[in-house]
C-alpha cells in the first residue's frame, strides 16, 4: 500500500499537466469576450467604465488574500493534519503568502495608475457603487471555503489577470491609448519573476490539502466559475457603453 504524502511533500509536488487545458479554456472564454473586444481597439469608454467598474475588486483582492492567508492557521486544520505538518507547511508559505499579498497591494496602485492615464482621478471617479454583477464576483471569490477551493479561487484570479493582460499587451491601439506607466498592471501580469508564480504557488498550497491526486473536474469547475462570475461581471461593467 503506498504511503500516505504529508502536506509538504504533496506542497513540493509538480502541478497536474492537466493545468494548461484549464488555463487554455480561460484565456479563450476572455479574449472572445466583447469587454476585451473593444480594449482591443483602444475603445477608452470601455477602459473607462472597466477600471471604474471592476475597482471595488482590486481593492479587495488584497485583503481577501490576507483572510485566505490567516484562514490556513486555523486551529481545525491543527486537528485534522497535525501540529508537526501545519508547522512545516507554513514555514514553507507564510513569506510566499506576504508577497502575493503585497504584490496585489502594489497592483491595487497600478489599476489606479490606468485609470489616472484614461483621465480619471482617484478617488473621486471610483465612488460607484459596486454592480451585483461585481459584488457576486467578489462574494464568490471571497465566500467562505475549504482551503483547496480557496486557493484554487486565488490561482483563478492570477489567470484571469494573465488572460486579459496577455491578450491586451499586444495591441497597439490598446497599449497607445494607456502610454507605458498606464500598461503597467498588463505588462506586470505578463511577466513571470524569478523562481515560481503566484498562481503555482495559489495552486500548490491548494493541492497540499488534496486527499489523493487533485481531481481535474473539479479544478476546472471552481476557476472556471470564478473566471465566468469575471466576465459577466466585466461585460456588465459596459451596460453603459455606446
Ligand atoms: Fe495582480
Amino acid at each position: 500500500m503506498q504511503r500516505k504524502m504529508s502536506l509538504s511533500e504533496r506542497f513540493d509536488s509538480l502541478l497536474p499537466p492537466w493545468m494548461q487545458e484549464i488555463r487554455v479554456e480561460a484565456y479563450q472564454k476572455i479574449s472572445e469576450s466583447r469587454f476585451a473586444g473593444l480594449c482591443y481597439v483602444g475603445n477608452e469608454e470601455a477602459m473607462r467604465l472597466l477600471i471604474i467598474g471592476l475597482w471595488q475588486f482590486v481593492d479587495d483582492f488584497p485583503h481577501i488574500v490576507g483572510r485566505g492567508k490567516r484562514c490556513l492557521t486555523r486551529l481545525s486544520h491543527v486537528e485534522m493534519h497535525g501540529m508537526r505538518e501545519m508547522i512545516s507547511l507554513l514555514r514553507k508559505t507564510k513569506k510566499i503568502l506576504r508577497e502575493i499579498q503585497t504584490d496585489e497591494e502594489d497592483h491595487r496602485n497600478l489599476w489606479l495608475e490606468t485609470g489616472r492615464a484614461l483621465g480619471l482621478i482617484y478617488p473621486e471617479n471610483f465612488k460607484q457603487e459596486p454592480l451585483p454583477e461585481v459584488k457576486n464576483w467578489i462574494k464568490a471569490v471571497d465566500e467562505e471555503s475549504d482551503p483547496l477551493t480557496m486557493f484554487l479561487k486565488f490561482a483563478a484570479i492570477e489567470i484571469i489577470a494573465e488572460s486579459i493582460s496577455k491578450h491586451l499587451i499586444p495591441s497597439s491601439n490598446f497599449t497607445a491609448v494607456l502610454g507605458k506607466r498606464g500598461c503597467e498592471w498588463f505588462r506586470l501580469h505578463t511577466v513571470h519573476h524569478p523562481g515560481v508564480s503566484h498562481e503555482e504557488l495559489a495552486l500548490r498550497i491548494g493541492f497540499a490539502f488534496c486527499q489523493g491526486d487533485p481531481i481535474k473536474n473539479l479544478c476546472n469547475a471552481t476557476i472556471q466559475n470564478i473566471v465566468d462570475h469575471f466576465v459577466i461581471a466585466a461585460e456588465a461593467c459596459l451596460t453603459l457603453c455606446p
